[in-house]
């Protein structure tokens, strides 16, 4: 039930603190450690690359796994859009191990792919809030995203909780081969989770943020380089999804080489920059924006910021950024589609879960 909210979203993005919290207490072994499944962590170990299969929100959580795993445990991953996957099969590893990211484990798109892919005789591990949900019977191993029921249309606690649940499979298999990476992930995820709750408590700035720069726009435009370029392309779905602004993400980048034609006076551009290493790179891109005359909104992380920007994210471990620049982006998106009269929770055309391919 969603009790005092007035939309099941609100309600979801505020539950994101707990959620975390649940996942590290559901992974945590007696002695205080992560800990998965031993035979999950075996086919982890032994497999030589991994394909990440999903859709929608879930392709972009595995978008940002990806990140994690290859950083941490050093296997080389792939991420596919399922609907494309199953047409359109890349050539195979020698030994894959296929990771489906659901969740509400139904999609039927990721199903097809999931059906080839065991009729081939690999291995496959479903990663999904819902247990007994078709792609967690059919697939070899299971890991619960602990989120408890998700309900409006627009996913967003499932989105943190899967990035968590990845950030937690690479984690221990970094450990586990003997990889030291200099931080302890229960210990920062407990930090994550404060700076959510603190995200959750500034509703009035992004409030604020959504009635200045999209009321009438027809567009907008989330630009970001490195991970942050796919929490940009989430926040763009959300956007999109709830609001029916065209929105698009994009990489820093890759304005230059034709999107920023599209740019006119007044174009919202929503920037990221919580990443260092890139932080010059994205400021550059946004004078660029700038130039033509785009409305910018800077979201930076704590350490990076400059007085050019309009919020800044409490600072955590650079690696876990997706987990709290992505709680403005809900929000923005929850303010724009309240403040345009539209259907919060069930936006149109769309289903919870989408059970035809
Ligand atoms: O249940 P799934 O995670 O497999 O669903 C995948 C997508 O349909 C889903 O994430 C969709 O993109 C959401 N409505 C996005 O908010």
């Amino acid at each position: 039930e969603k009790g005092t909210y007035p939309h099941y979203m609100l309600k979801e993005i505020d539950e994101q603190p707990l959620v975390m919290r649940k996942i590290i207490q559901a992974y945590q072994n007696e002695k205080g450690e992560l800990e998965i499944a031993e035979d999950i962590l075996n086919v982890v170990k032994e497999c030589d690359r991994i394909y990440i299969v999903a859709c929608g929100t879930s392709y972009h959580a595995g978008l940002v796994g990806k990140q994690f795993i290859e950083s941490m445990a050093k296997i080389p991953v792939e991420v596919h859009v399922a609907s494309e996957f199953s047409y359109n099969m890349p050539l195979l590893s020698e030994k894959p191990l296929f990771i489906f990211i659901s969740q509400s484990g139904e999609t039927a798109d990721s199903r097809a792919v999931l059906v080839q892919v065991k009729e081939k005789g690999y291995k496959a591990l479903t990663i999904t809030n819902v247990p007994g949900s078709t792609l967690s019977r059919e697939a070899d191993f299971t890991m619960l995203l602990h989120a408890g029921p998700e309900i409006a249309v627009a996913s967003t606690k499932a989105y943190t909780a899967q990035i968590a649940v990845l950030a937690i499979l690479a984690n221990v298999t970094a450990k586990s081969r003997g990889l030291n990476l200099g931080f302890e992930l229960i210990h920062e995820l407990g930090i994550i989770a404060n700076a959510m709750e603190t995200l959750c408590d500034s509703k009035e700035e992004y409030e604020k943020i959504a009635s200045e720069f999209l009321p009438f726009t027809r567009n907008c435009f989330f630009i970001g380089r490195s991970i942050d370029y796919f929490v940009c392309l989430e926040g763009a779905l959300k956007l999109k999804e709830i609001s029916y602004i065209q929105a698009e993400g994009f990489a820093g980048g890759e304005l230059k080489h034709g999107t920023i034609a599209l740019i006119e006076d007044g174009t919202p551009v929503i920037a990221l920059a919580t990443q260092e290493n890139v932080n010059w790179s994205i400021r550059g891109n946004v004078k660029e924006v700038v130039a033509r005359g785009a409305n910018p909104c800077i979201i930076s992380m704590a350490g990076l910021e400059t007085d050019e920007d309009r919020f800044v994210l409490p600072a955590v471990n650079e690696l876990l950024t997706p987990l709290i620049s992505v709680i403005p982006l809900q929000l923005i998106a929850y303010y724009a589609s309240l403040h345009r009269g539209c259907d919060v929770d069930k936006p149109r055309n769309l289903a919870k879960s989408v059970t035809v391919e």
